[in-house]
């Protein structure tokens, strides 16, 4: 699996740090929503934890401060993220072990985790993939783990293009403390790189894979958790 086709903005670490910080895609609440899911499924436990596109790991880090794993395992595609992560999850109490490599890759190796978590990554890759992506994240997932997945969302029936169009007219209106040059930038790689799925979808390809939807999850307009165990 290559790396996304068009200039990668999430090189570009300030400006998505600009728009995480500034919590335009709801990371504050889906964090305080996988915070309950995490302590929920494993109270008293520390769960062997994989995180699949960790990027520089901020908006996750407070999770697992409040909540450590027994190890931490990140995985991503780009090196500035990872050293990023390296310095932000430096004080957790657990093992840290940050990879350079694809998320589905990283589903092949013979390993298993309790928590499996995957943030604003899976709408890069295509239907198929993501069907892939669901049957490995399965074989990984301990018996009694969870599949924590967020992602942006399509409405049901809505195209591609509209879908665009939609995101990008609500963040042209709402994201207003960057720049017209960001924005456009932001645009772009969605436009050039972005295939989001609408949640039935995403719940049908898990289903598929023998993974059943769990409570907890939540959305904010189109980003979303869902929550996923085995059977
Ligand atoms: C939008 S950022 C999300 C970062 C972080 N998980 C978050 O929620 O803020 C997407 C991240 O996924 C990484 N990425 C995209 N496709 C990937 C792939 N196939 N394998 C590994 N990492 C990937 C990018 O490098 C980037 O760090």
């Amino acid at each position: 699996m290559s790396a996304p086709s068009s200039p990668n903005i999430f090189d570009q670490w300030d400006t998505y740090h600009k728009v995480v910080a500034a919590n335009f895609m709801f990371h504050r609440e889906i964090a305080e929503a996988l915070r309950r899911a995490l302590a929920a499924r494993f109270s008293g436990r520390r769960p062997a934890f994989l995180d699949l596109g960790c990027g520089d790991a901020t908006a996750l880090a407070p999770v697992l401060r409040e909540q450590p794993p027994s190890r931490y395992q990140g995985v991503d595609l780009s090196e500035t993220a990872l050293e990023l992560a390296a310095r932000e999850l430096a004080d957790l109490p657990c093992p840290v072990t940050l990879t350079h490599g694809d998320i589905l890759e990283a589903l092949d190796e013979d390993d298993s985790h309790d928590a499996i978590h995957s943030s604003f990554v899976l709408h890069h890759l295509p239907t198929e993939r993501k069907a892939e992506f669901f049957r490995r994240a399965a074989r990984q997932l301990a018996p009694d783990g969870l599949l924590l997945l967020v992602d942006v969302v399509r409405e049901e029936d809505e195209s591609l293009d509209d879908y665009f169009r939609r995101y990008c007219g609500w963040l042209r209106r709402e994201w207003t403390s960057l720049s017209a040059e960001e924005q456009d930038a932001i645009c772009d790689h969605l436009v050039n790189n972005d295939l989001p799925e609408a949640y039935s979808t995403l719940v049908a390809l898990a289903r598929a894979a023998g993974l059943r939807e769990t409570p907890g999850g939540v959305h904010y307009g189109a980003h979303r958790l869902i929550c996923f165990a085995r059977g």
